[in-house]
């Protein structure tokens, strides 16, 4: 990869306060690039070439000052990372419609929000959007109900988009992540020790998980299935170095009965 292209980067990440919008930036920087970290903390470590914009992105109104505020100083991304995402448990005992559309709000309707704003952005030249989807599109937790609709959603959107835009210098592209250690990692309340112990197992860190992201981003794949295609033998390697240790000490998690 030609390094030097990353100085002329400006990039737009949502979700930077932890996990793998973190990484993301961090890994941005450092190649170079100017990022405008959104989140809804606001306070983000000072840094050279990184700008904070403080916007909760379930806020429509938040969403459309940011891009006013963008177009007033004159900064226009050419990559966008809508990575910011919420995971719970809202089909549990009973249907907690509240977290479903928290969910929905959150990790569909604002990355669609996104589009449309960074699409009408009035200034010529290519644009990428990102979209961070997830294994759960494909293999859907019944208690997370939100989740498996809002990243299918967006992975059908995605694939319309492109279509659509195949022409017109518009690039969008979609992120399928299996387990990745973060805060997003927990299975939630219903999860067996066992789940919990092999999802840990088999997940990746943020940081390592970032690099393999940014060369998918500057590579012209529209998809990319990053954990369980290109990585199953990695993780199987990574499963049985963690079990075996635990089976000779006989610490292996029970199955919650
Ligand atoms: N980790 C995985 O295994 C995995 C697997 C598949 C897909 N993904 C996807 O990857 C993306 C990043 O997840 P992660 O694992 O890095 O999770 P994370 O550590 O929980 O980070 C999520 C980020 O999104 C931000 N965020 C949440 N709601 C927001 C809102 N309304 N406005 C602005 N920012 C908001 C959070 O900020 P606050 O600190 O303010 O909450 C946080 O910075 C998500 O879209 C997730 O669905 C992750």
């Amino acid at each position: 990869m030609n390094e030097n292209r990353f100085l002329h980067r400006l990039v737009l990440i949502t979700g930077t306060t932890s996990g793998i919008g973190a990484a993301l930036t961090d890994l941005y920087l450092k190649k170079g690039a100017r990022v405008i970290a959104v989140n809804r903390a606001g306070a983000v470590p000072a840094k050279q070439n990184l700008v904070a914009y403080q916007a909760d992105v379930r806020e429509g109104e938040q969403v459309h000052d940011l891009f006013d505020w963008l177009s007033k100083k004159a900064l226009y991304p050419d990559l966008f990372i809508l990575n910011a995402g919420i995971h719970r448990v809202d089909n549990g005992e009973i249907f907690a419609y509240r977290d479903f559309e928290d969910v929905m709000d959150t990790n569909l309707n604002a990355v669609l929000r996104f589009v449309a704003e960074g699409l009408a952005l009035k200034r010529e030249g290519r644009r990428t959007f990102v979209a961070v989807s997830s294994t759960s599109n494909i293999l859907p937790n019944p208690h997370c109900l939100g989740y498996y609709i809002s990243k299918l959603g967006l992975t059908k959107s995605f694939e319309v988009f492109r279509e659509k835009h195949r022409s017109n210098g518009f690039e969008f592209k979609t992120l399928i992540l299996g387990p990745i250690r973060t805060k997003m990692l927990g299975v939630g309340p219903m999860a067996s020790p066992l789940q919990t112990f092999v999802r840990d197992a088999i997940s990746v860190p943020a940081e390592e998980a970032a690099g393999a992201i940014v060369r998918f981003i500057e590579s012209n794949k529209p998809v990319f299935n990053y954990t369980f295609k290109s990585h199953a033998v990695f993780h199987l390697a990574r499963l049985v170095k963690t079990l075996i240790p635990k089976i000779y000490t006989g610490s292996l998690p029970t199955a919650r009965k």
